[in-house]
This record gives structure tokens, sequence and C-alpha cells, in this order.
């Protein structure tokens, strides 16, 4: 690509995959609308507010790809959600539109079904069962991807993340964590296959303990490499393991399930 757009690149993921995505493209076109830092040598950084419609059209100009992490991260109050996940991804969506339809990698959440059971595997046919605004702000994101595929042809993996960070920090996490070496591997398939689509991907490392499938979506060549196991001993010796009963071990969205609506 001549230039990837990476949104949120302030942020946890975004700041990491700016390095591990560099190879991807002559340049990288960095947004966040907190600070980012100076600029690489083959970097661009443009500070906006995803729920500024003009600016976001701007942004996406003359980009040939763009991995979408903007946006509120956790529950929170609604118009907090509703400006950067809600009209942000309206945003994007008919910037992409109107300037060539870049390939979109969507940062979805395991929160889009986070009222799946853990004793559950499921795949990506399954219906949404979001557990807050944050997840339904997910949904929307999911649908918005799926109305542009079918209307317009747009293509974007979307990817419903499970625990992506340096390493697994809790039980659960066990089974939903993803490496940051395996997600940038799985941006690489997203953009080196020829055909796409709007696959939904769920985005978790080669865990042995796992409730969701990805056989749906075996044709995108991903081979994630690394496996929570490894983390077992340090998880069960720094977290107390928690009752069967508990929020953390009965739903895949684990205690985001028993949050509460933050009011503004
Ligand atoms: N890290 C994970 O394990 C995980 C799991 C599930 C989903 N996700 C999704 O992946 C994406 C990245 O996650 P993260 O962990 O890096 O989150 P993060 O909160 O660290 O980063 C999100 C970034 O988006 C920016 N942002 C928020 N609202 C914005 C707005 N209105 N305009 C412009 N920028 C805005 C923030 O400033 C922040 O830098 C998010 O969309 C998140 O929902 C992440």
């Amino acid at each position: 690509m001549k230039r990837l757009l990476i949104t949120g690149a302030a942020g946890g993921l975004g700041s990491v995959m700016r390095d591990k995505l560099a190879h991807l493209a002559d340049t990288i076109r960095l947004s966040d609308m907190s600070d980012m830092g100076e600029a690489k040598s083959n970097e661009e950084i443009v500070t906006c507010d995803l729920g500024d419609a003009a600016a976001v059209e701007d942004l996406v100009k003359g980009c040939d790809g763009i991995v979408h992490f903007g946006g509120k991260s956790t529950e929170g109050p609604w118009s907090v959600i509703n400006n950067a996940n809600i009209q942000g991804v309206v945003n994007l969506y008919e910037a992409a539109r109107k300037h060539g339809m870049p390939r979109i990698v969507f940062a979805s959440s395991n929160h889009a079904i986070g009222f799946y059971r853990q004793d559950q595997v499921i795949d990506n046919t399954v219906y949404p069962r979001p557990d807050g605004l944050y997840g339904v702000s997910k949904v929307f994101g999911e649908a918005m991807a799926n109305a542009y595929h079918d209307k317009f042809g747009q293509e974007t993996a979307i990817v419903r993340i499970g625990s992506c960070f340096p390493e697994p920090r809790n039980h659960r996490m066990l089974s939903t964590w993803m490496s940051y070496d395996d997600f940038a591997r799985m941006i690489e398939r997203i953009f080196d296959v020829p055909k796409l689509g709007c696959p939904i991907i769920y985005g978790a490392s080669a865990n042995t303990a796992t409730f969701w499938d990805n056989s749906k979506v075996a044709w995108l060549g991903w081979q994630p490499q690394d496996n929570s196991e490894s983390y077992r001993a340090q998880v069960d010796a720094n977290t107390p393991k928690p009752a069967p009963d508990a929020p953390d071990v009965l739903w895949q969205g684990g205690m985001f399930c028993a949050d509460t609506i933050h009011e503004e």
C-alpha cells in the first residue's frame, strides 16, 4: 500500500501496531484525538475527533487501507460512546465510500457477543449478544460494515478482539488473549488476500482454552502462533481463582456483563 491509516494511534493497540504494521505501506498515517508523539520518517500525524465528519473525510482521503482502532474502548457515558463509536463509524464509512473504499480492519470486540456462556463454543454465525452500551456500539459498527459491503462492495474484516495485551491478566483471558504478534500477522493476511468480503474473525491466539471457533474463516490463512497456556502458572499464582458463578467465569464478556450503565 502507499498509505495505511491507523486510527486510535495513541491507544494501547495503536501505539504497538504503529511499528508492527509499518512494513505494510510506504506511509503510515496516524490519527487520534490524544497526543501521538513525534512522527517518524515514514509517518504522518493527524489529530482529529472521529465525531467530526469533515475532519474524518480529510483523514481518509488518499489512504489505501484503514486499521480502525479509534473509539471508546470500555463502558462509559452514552454521549462519549455515541460520538466515538456510532457517529465516528458512520463518518469513517461515509469517508471511505467517497474516497475509493479502502479495505478496513474494524476493531470490534468480544463484548458484541459477551452474553454467550463460556461453556458454549460459538462461531461467526451467531446472533450478537452485547453485554452493555459499549458492546451495542460494536454491534452497530459490525452492521455498518455489513451494510456498506452489501450495498457498495466496501470490504471490512470485522475482528471481535478478545484481550490483546502483552500477557493474559486473569483466568478468563487464558481463553480470550491474543498476542500483539498474532494480531499483526492477522492484519497482514487481511491486506494480503485478493478478496476479503466482510468476514467476522475472532481475535484470539492459538490458546488451548477457547470458546471461539474460527473455522469459517480458515480461508484467510491466518495461523496464530502463540498460546496463553504458557502463562497459566503465572495467572494461577498471581490472581485469585473466581467463584464458579462469577460473571468472569460464566460469561464470555466477563465482568462487563456485571457492569452498570454509566450515566452522564
Ligand atoms: N485491547 C483489547 O484487548 C481490545 C479488545 C476488544 C476490542 N478492542 C477495540 O480495539 C480498539 C483499540 O483498543 P485499545 O485497547 O487500543 O483502546 P484504547 O482506549 O487504548 O485506544 C483507543 C484510542 O481511541 C482514541 N479515541 C477515543 N475516542 C476518540 C474520538 N472521538 N476521536 C478520535 N480518537 C478517539 C483514544 O484517544 C485512544 O487513544 C478499540 O476500538 C477497542 O474497542 C480492543
